[in-house]
């Protein structure tokens, strides 16, 4: 019996005799002995707590299949609550129960890939892998193409910048990632697998299960995801306590630590306040604290920078740097900041118009470039590196609509280099060299050489001989 029941019935027996001492008085009144009134109120009592019993059996049914019922872990046997899937005895992960219409119910087999496929992923390279991924969203003005045939992937403790102007598809690529472009008006094509699970085709109710615990997001504006009505630490305790069975105070201690951990100070009393009353760099610093106390297998970091000062912004970097180098999280850094793929990235995708126009390894990237966007993207900004500023020169024209794109290659328009065929035929996504994927009607030769030429007139200036 629970504690519950335990408090009705001893309140019951104690009630009983309530009525047992009126029908004792009212049997002396009226001139019969104490003893029988006493008796027949004990008996009126005791009907009283079977009745109280027998609810308090029902009620207790229907508890059981409340959030805080309990189950049996399957590896130390201990008592966890079924929607925790990290048991807090044994701190092993097991497939959370499933709640379904009203019911838990026991994972099927595909349910329970997605909590166990952690320690059985065969894919030790790729962790996050898009094949041929498409974004399409239908509006008044006609459908839109946000993402086209994008594919990259990522591996455990490595970092992939997407770096692209506005407009390119990053964020919604991005999104699609864990779910969040699930729109009625949106269509989504392609593969998406994480850890050996299809993401693309995972049902909500298991993408949440994956979205925060295994793979956490932060963007460029932290009120677009802390919810204003809220003190940051209840949000990180919520978010603690939605994925793991700890107790509250537990939580909050966790939350405390994370939020001296990434920089905050007085972290006991910043921990009570609301959204609004941090600073930008502040509440960017929440939302990693977060990422901190859950530790996901991925953190994409869409622009997280992009709103922040120089200084907040580099400690903000180092953050992101810390949670890869000391949990293996795999990190997605997409930016239009080349600056910070430089820094941070070890691969980069170039997006342009929801394609993934140039791949390569960083360094692959920063030297020989083989795209002439990226090349107007790396002529656009500042090298500090450089012995004297080259010729800064932004790309002309505008990012195209993504309803009415140019036949060809979309970035003809503004292409300086582009030839008959760039305006009837798109390149396709090739090899140029190992490792290095150019979608681009330049011969690699070509391409080469200019990317170089470039590299060299950027470092050193235009007047360089
Ligand atoms: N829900 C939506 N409905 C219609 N169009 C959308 C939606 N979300 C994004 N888009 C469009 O998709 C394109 C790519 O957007 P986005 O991925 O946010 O670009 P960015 O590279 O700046 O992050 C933009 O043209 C944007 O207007
Ligand atoms: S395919 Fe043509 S238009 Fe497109 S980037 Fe290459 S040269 Fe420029
Ligand atoms: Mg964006």
């Amino acid at each position: 019996m629970n504690t519950l029941a335990v408090q009705v019935v001893v309140l019951s027996v104690a009630l009983s005799f309530i009525p047992a001492i009126v029908a004792a008085r009212m049997a002396t009144n009226r001139g019969r002995s104490g003893i029988v009134g006493a008796l027949l109120g004990l008996v009126v009592g005791w009907i009283g707590v079977v009745i109280v019993l027998l609810r308090g059996t029902a009620d207790s049914d229907v508890r059981r299949s409340d959030t805080r019922a309990h189950r049996e872990c399957p590896f130390c046997k201990e008592q966890m609550r079924c929607d925790a899937s990290i048991c807090p005895h044994c701190q092993k992960e097991s497939p959370a129960w499933v709640y379904d219409a009203g019911e838990w119910r026991k994972p099927s087999s595909s349910e329970n890939a997605v909590a166990t496929s952690r320690e059985t992923s065969k894919s030790p390279t790729a962790l996050l892998e898009i094949r041929d991924l498409h974004v399409h969203f239908r509006t008044r003005d006609g459908v839109v193409h946000a993402v086209e045939g994008a594919q990259f992937s990522v591996e455990r403790e490595r970092t992939l910048g997407i770096v692209g102007e506005s407009g390119s598809g990053k964020s919604v690529t991005a999104m699609t990632v864990i779910g969040l472009t699930r729109f009625p008006n949106a269509t989504i094509t392609g593969e998406i697998e994480f850890d050996g699970i299809d993401l693309v085709n995972l049902p909500d109710n298991q993408m949440r299960s994956v979205r925060g615990r295994r793979i956490a997001m932060i963007f460029q504006d932290p009120l677009s995801s802390l919810h204003p009505l809220y003190k940051v630490g209840w949000q990180i305790v919520e978010a603690i306590q939605t994925h793991e069975d700890v107790s509250k105070s537990e939580a909050r201690a966790r939350a405390i630590d994370a939020l001296h951990e990434v920089g905050i100070p007085s972290p006991e009393k910043r921990i009570d306040s609301y959204p609004h009353e941090l600073s930008g760099g502040m509440r960017q610093r929440v939302m990693i604290a977060m990422a901190l106390v859950l530790k996901p297998d991925v953190l994409i970091a869409d622009e997280p920078t992009t709103a922040l000062d120089v200084t907040v912004q580099a400690q903000i970097l180092d953050l992101i740097r810390r949670l890869k180098d000391e949990y293996g999280t795999a990190i997605v850094m997409i930016t239009h900041d080349l600056g910070v793929i430089a820094e941070l990235a070890d691969e980069v995708a170039v997006m342009y118009a929801g394609r993934v126009m140039e791949k390569a390894p960083r360094e692959v990237l920063f030297t020989i470039p083989e795209l002439p966007y990226t090349w107007g993207l790396m002529r656009s900004i500042p090298r500090l590196d450089a012995p004297r500023p080259g010729r800064l020169d932004s790309i002309s024209g505008m990012p195209p609509s993504l309803i009415h794109l140019p036949p060809g290659c979309p970035f003809h328009p503004r292409c300086p280099y582009v030839m008959d065929i760039c305006l009837t035929k798109e390149p396709e996504l090739k090899e140029s060299e190992p490792g290095h994927l150019v979608s681009c009607h330049l011969e690699v030769k070509e391409r080469q050489r200019i990317g170089r030429e470039l590299q060299t007139e950027y470092r050193t200036g235009p007047d360089a001989s």
